[in-house]
Parts: C-alpha cells; sequence; structure tokens
C-alpha cells in the first residue's frame, strides 16, 4: 500500500518517497480514513470486526490519481486535424487556418448540453477505470457567455450524477472567438467581456474555483493574461496558467508573482522561470501527453524542475487539440521515458502533488486518517508495473469515499467483493441508476 502520507507537497528527493506500508490495510467509515497500517494493526482494532472486509488479493492500492488538468467538457475530436499533423501541419498552423480551439469551439456551441452531458459522462466513466477519483475540468470551448455558463453548468450537474470529484476552473481566455478577430480593439473588447461580465457572473453563480489563462503566441499576451487573472483574483477565482507551452511568454513569472495554484506545461522555460517556481508555491504541472500526441521532441525539463526543489504534478490535459487521453497510467509511462522521472517519482506528482495542485491537499492525494477513502488498486506485483505496462489498463479497482466505482470486468466473477458491493456505474448500463452515498 502506498500511503503517500507526510505533510506539504512533494519537492526535491521528498518526491520519490511513498510511504509504503507492506500488507497494509485500511479502515473506512463514512467514506473516510479511520485508520491506515499493516494488516495485522487494522484487523486488531476493535471497531475492525464489524467491517465488511474487501480482500484486495495482495494488490497494490495507492490513492486514487488527482488530475489537475483537463478540458473534460469538449463536443467531438479532432481527428482530421490528426491527420494533418502527422503530414507535417504544425498545432499553430492548424490554429491560423481557423482550426484547432476555434473548430472545437463551433463544433460545442452546435451541440446540446444533453449530447455534451453524455459524451462527458462516458469519458468520467473512463477517468474511474483507469484510477483516477478526482479531476479538474476547464470551460474554454465556448467563449460566449451562454456556452461558458453551459458548461460550467454542467461541471456542477456532473459532480451530482456520478461519483467522481470535479474542481471548476473557468478557462474563458483560451482563445479570443472568431467573431472578435479581424478588427482593430476585438481581443481588447474581449478581455473586456471576460473582465467586466463573465468572471463576475461565473463567481456570482459559485460555478468555479479557479481562472485559468492560454497565455501564449496566437492566445493571450502577458499583459492580457495579466489584467484576465487579476480579474479572477478580485472576483474570488484563484489562478492557474496555461505557460510557456509553445512560446516563452514570461506566463511562468507571472503565475508566480500572482501565487497561481499551478502553472501548466513549461515546455519552454528558462533557468529564471525554474528558479522563481522552485521558490514558489505554485505547482509546475507537466503534461506530456500533448508532447507525444503532437509528436513534439522538445518536453519539459522535469528533472531540472524536480532538482531545484519545485512541485511538480503530472496530468493528462485531456482535450480533443493536444492530449486526448484519459489514462494517468500513460501520462505516468511517458514521464518515465520521456521526462525521466522515477516510477516513483510519476505516482507522487499524480496523487499528492496533484492534489496540491488544486488546493485539495486536506482531503484527497493520500492514504492518511481524515482524508477520504479515494483509492486506485492495480493488478500488478509491484508498482513500478504500473508504468513500465504502457497503454495497457493495469487497474483492477477504483474506489471513490469507500464506494467502488470501477471493477475490471475479468476479474468479477472470481471476486466475492463485486457480490456484495453495489456498483453504480452497472447498475446505470441497466438503467436503473444508482448515486454513490
Ligand atoms: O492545454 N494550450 C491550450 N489548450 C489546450 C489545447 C486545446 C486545444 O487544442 O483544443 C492544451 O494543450
Ligand atoms: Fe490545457
Amino acid at each position: 500500500m502506498l500511503t503517500l502520507r507526510g505533510r506539504g507537497p512533494r519537492r526535491g528527493k521528498a518526491l520519490s518517497n511513498l510511504g509504503i506500508i507492506k500488507n497494509g490495510a485500511l479502515l473506512v467509515r463514512k467514506g473516510l480514513i479511520a485508520a491506515a497500517g499493516t494488516r495485522s494493526e487494522i484487523e486488531s482494532l476493535l471497531e475492525s470486526r464489524n467491517a465488511e472486509a474487501i480482500d484486495l488479493g495482495g494488490r497494490v492500492v495507492l490513492p486514487g490519481f488527482v488530475d489537475s488538468h483537463t478540458h473534460l467538457i469538449h463536443a467531438a475530436s479532432r481527428a482530421e486535424e490528426y491527420e494533418l499533423k502527422i503530414a507535417g501541419a504544425s498545432y499553430e498552423e492548424i490554429a491560423r487556418k481557423g482550426g484547432g480551439i476555434l473548430s472545437s469551439v463551433k463544433k460545442l456551441r452546435a451541440t446540446t448540453s444533453e449530447a455534451l452531458r453524455k459524451r462527458a459522462l462516458g469519458a468520467l466513466r473512463e477517468f474511474g477505470a483507469y484510477g483516477t477519483t478526482t479531476l479538474e475540468a476547464k470551460s474554454g470551448y465556448g467563449l460566449d457567455v451562454a456556452s461558458e455558463l453551459k458548461i460550467l453548468g454542467l461541471h456542477r450537474e456532473l459532480n451530482r450524477e456520478q461519483p467522481l470529484e470535479i474542481i471548476s476552473t473557468f478557462l474563458g481566455a483560451h482563445v479570443v472567438p472568431a467573431e472578435y478577430r479581424g478588427k482593430a480593439g476585438g481581443a481588447a473588447a474581449y478581455v473586456r467581456l471576460l473582465t467586466e461580465t463573465l468572471i463576475p457572473e461565473v463567481s456570482r453563480a459559485g460555478l468555479a474555483e479557479f481562472c485559468d489563462v492560454f497565455c501564449d503566441h496566437g492566445a493571450f499576451t502577458r499583459e492580457q493574461s495579466k489584467i484576465i487573472l487579476n480579474a479572477g483574483k478580485t472576483n474570488g477565482l484563484a489562478p492557474r496558467v496555461h505557460a510557456e507551452q509553445l512560446t516563452h511568454s514570461g506566463a511562468t513569472q507571472l503565475g508566480v508573482q500572482l501565487g497561481a495554484a499551478s502553472c501548466d506545461h513549461l515546455e519552454q522555460i528558462n533557468k529564471t522561470d525554474i528558479r522563481a517556481l522552485s521558490k514558489s508555491n505554485t505547482v509546475a504541472t507537466l503534461l506530456p501527453g500533448c508532447d507525444f500526441h503532437l509528436g513534439l521532441a522538445k518536453y519539459a525539463p522535469a528533472r531540472a524542475l524536480i532538482d531545484a526543489g519545485a512541485i511538480v504534478a503530472l496530468a493528462t490535459d485531456y482535450n480533443p487539440g493536444t492530449s486526448p487521453t484519459l489514462s494517468m497510467p500513460m501520462i505516468l509511462s511517458l514521464a518515465c521515458s520521456q521526462l525521466r522521472m522515477s516510477p516513483a517519482e510519476t505516482i507522487a506528482a499524480a496523487t499528492i502533488n496533484g492534489a496540491y495542485a488544486l488546493r485539495r491537499e486536506k482531503r484527497v492525494g493520500s492514504l492518511e486518517v481524515g482524508k477520504q477513502a479515494d483509492l486506485a488498486v492495480f493488478d500488478v506485483d509491484d508498482y513500478r508495473e504500473i508504468s513500465y505496462y504502457f497503454g495497457v489498463n493495469t487497474c483492477w479497482m477504483t474506489m471513490k469515499k469507500g464506494q467502488i466505482i470501477y471493477q475490471k470486468e475479468s476479474q468479477k466473477a472470481r471476486s466475492a467483493v463485486a457480490r456484495t458491493v453495489e456498483i453504480p456505474y452497472d447498475e446505470e448500463e441497466k438503467g436503473s441508476r444508482t448515486s454513490v452515498r
């Protein structure tokens, strides 16, 4: 059992400290961890006598993944662009021709809430099947008042109707939408729409916790990003930022100055940025799925960040343009082979440090008394095999707040657990939805 116990976020050498307990066990009460220790310690507790026992058969148990960067709500894939990219077109070239984010915006605006909800529900089921129990979700494919509020409203609804916890981020500043382009002052007018109308409205309705900006060439400048993030702060939305993904924009320095929860991507960061991050509490969230999918050679300098003492997290960046995956285990594999992170480091970056990036470290991200019983069970002998088997899902069971939300199909027949515990998703497939308590 990898507990990831300890104080504060993991930096430097501490990133590979997993707090392993051999023959571990947990006592769960009302969805929270009431005790954690060795199996004999837990079994000797008085309260354990009346508890339902779930034997995980010696498999590897860890805190459920905390995926701190996703663009959950989108209408469709961009497989057509994928082919263009393989043939040599760059992400920016495609975007300039009206593809890219703007193409996803067009698709989303033409899609009903119900269709978006269905697609997201399917994705959330998959996130759970790969061991994720908490995820962040960004708006940003609506880019007008009604569509952005529609996406954020869906985050709220989805939180009620399925077991994974969704933390909502407002990303109205993804790019300048088509209707504001091609005229003088268009971008400035859109920034005013964000700061004067949308951000106050999102805050009033309590629809997001964070405000994000895509600060890059072709999106928003450092100056515009500062205005938008400050408006978010004034309205109680904590900043986070898409920083130094395609070009060096200065977004990392800005994020650190504003006390951002995280700076994400960081492929193009320099030594000064690394130093700034390492001296701050801003999490450096790395998204190697983007570079893999786009076929880019330059990954973020994870080793330099870790060695300098920055708080490094890993996330999928699940989105149709740069990272169409919801598999945290695949991200861990990429982090090992491309970012040269050790298997242990990838697990800490995907659990406790992800929780820290979402300011949820007191509730999730480690298996400790008082925290939610959110866990992922992997059908492996050694935790290093989670990233070692790439593109293969070795997740065997996922639990959210003490409820089993996923169990591997082929194992059901021989498992005593499946017979005694409700699996809400399967019920839903049969047409009678059960909510998780
Ligand atoms: O995180 N960089 C900006 N946003 C996304 C890509 C969005 C898209 O291409 O649809 C990202 O990579
Ligand atoms: Fe992103």
